[in-house]
């Protein structure tokens, strides 16, 4: 077993102290530890999620929890499965809605993102008006951007950062707001997130919570994931045919009991009655979405080793405590760079390179790409959905491929800039998407239940 030594690093950030986890003891007792919070972390260290004083800034535990509880539920086998046509319908009408050429991945895959998020946490009122969509992700990526150095250490600071800030986040609770209060006030049902919210009675803060902050991780993590997933896929052929071979194997077994006989040829599925790929990928069960996919899911755990440059934040709440020897005081802050982990070339060897044939690691807490311990990314599902969804309409029904401004195929490739923490994306021009449709006619599959 391969250990890394810990060695911490103490500082102090205004009057805080915060104390950097590093090693594998450290990583195993930041992951464990009774008492570290991580929205008191996040509260004051990151400065980029949406605080609205008496509204998103005043989530009490009780709330969060509430926000937790339902987003599970939205999350199980049922309403995932309701949500999966959905959340293809929008990807296949955004993907069709690009021109054929040269894009920035960085633009267009986290916008295509953003509108299954809308769709999956938000309501239909939203996520079926384009221009709203729009709107709610330039105002998320406005938070982004107005987070500085200055605005993390002095919150309170009127710069022009805050303000921007605080601007975004009004606006951004002026949309949800009025879709709650046309929803509660109409009567009228629909079937979507919004109306599971509504009809357990949840306070409007939990409401406004859930959409205002979970979206939050739709625009970031799983935007940054899946931009970063199609550029490995258009920078690494052997993977992207892995890839596909395998999204068109699960159709082909989803058919292989029809009676209409669909026989996967070089343009697609052709058989006697007609689909889309859309609507074929929709009748694919959760079940397989999910346990059947394993060249999809190795892809994704290697981009997000790779291009994942998170920093865990808490704070302890409890006593003082201990991590790997190291005293912690109570009330004190305590970060975990995943790039400790992630890029240990002991535990990753040549770490920097896309491989997902690694072999697992056996040790504990050797992969936190969805967190650890006590913490673990409660959107999981939905996520990892999402993306996969994504990749199987760019393989089938589109040919890409990453180049540079030239046109050639960059050298070196494009690498994740772990200096830039929210985004790690390449530099402007570097990396770019070249795109076209391969599937022309639209008609080519026969979902197994209509035979
Ligand atoms: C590819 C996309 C995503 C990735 C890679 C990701 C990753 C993570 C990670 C690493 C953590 C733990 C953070 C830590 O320990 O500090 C986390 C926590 C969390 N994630 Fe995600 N996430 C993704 C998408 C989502 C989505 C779409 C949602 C909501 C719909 C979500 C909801 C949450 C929540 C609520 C937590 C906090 C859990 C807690 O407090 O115990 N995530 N996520």
């Amino acid at each position: 077993m391969v250990s890394s030594p810990s060695s911490h690093s103490f500082f102090k950030l205004l009057k805080n102290t915060v104390i950097a986890v590093s090693g594998d003891a450290g990583r195993k007792d930041f992951f464990t530890a009774k008492g570290l919070d991580i929205n008191e972390g996040f509260k004051v260290l990151s400065g980029a999620i949406p605080m609205l004083p008496g509204v998103t800034s005043d989530l009490q535990a009780r709330r969060i929890t509430l926000i937790h509880k339902r987003l599970s539920a939205i999350q199980n086998s049922e309403h995932l499965s309701k949500l999966l046509p959905k959340i293809v319908g929008d990807a296949d009408r955004v993907i069709r809605s690009w021109q054929s050429g040269t894009l920035d991945p960085f633009d267009v895959i986290p916008k295509l993102c953003f509108q299954t998020t809308v769709r999956s946490l938000a309501c239909s009122e939203l996520a079926d008006d384009e221009n709203i969509v729009a709107r709610l992700k330039k105002l998320y990526d406005n938070l982004d951007s107005s987070t500085t150095p200055a605005s993390v250490l002095f919150p309170w600071f009127p710069s022009p950062s805050l303000i921007s800030k605080l601007y975004s986040t009004k606006k951004i609770y002026d949309i949800v707001n009025r879709v709650i209060d046309q929803r509660i006030q109409s009567g009228i049902p629909q079937d979507d997130t919004l109306q599971m919210l509504v009809d357990n009675a949840d306070d409007k803060l939990v409401i406004l919570g859930f959409i205002m902050g979970l979206l939050v991780a739709g625009a970031r993590s799983t935007g940054v994931t899946a931009s970063w997933l199609i550029t490995f896929l258009g920078t690494h052929p052997h993977w992207k045919n892995q890839a596909y071979e395998e999204v068109r194997e699960v159709l082909s077994s989803a058919y292989s009991d029809s009676d209409s006989d669909p026989k996967f040829t070089s343009s697609g599925f052709m058989t006697s009655k007609s689909a889309t790929t859309a609507s074929a990928l929709s009748t694919i069960p959760i079940d397989v979405w999910e346990n059947k996919m394993p060249v999809l899911d190795s892809l994704i755990r290697e981009t997000l080793r790779i291009a994942q440059p998170h920093t865990a934040m808490r704070r302890n709440m409890g006593p003082d405590t201990f991590i790997s020897g190291a005293r912690v005081p109570s009330g004190a802050y305590v970060v975990y760079p995943f790039s400790d982990v992630h890029l240990n070339p002991e535990l990753y060897p040549d770490p920097y390179r896309f491989d997902p044939g690694r072999p697992k690691h056996e040790m504990p807490f050797a992969y936190v790409g969805w967190g650890a311990g006590t913490t673990i990314c409660l959107g999981q599902r939905l996520a990892r959905l999402q993306l996969k969804i994504m990749m199987s309409l760019m393989l089938l029904d589109t040919d890409f491929l990453i180049v540079d401004k030239t046109g050639s195929i960059p050298n070196p490739l494009p690498s994740p800039n772990w200096n830039d923490a929210l985004t790690c994306r390449p530099p402007r021009d570097s990396c770019l998407l070249r795109f076209s449709r391969t599937e022309e006619d639209h008609q080519k599959y026969s979902p197994k239940a209509s035979c």
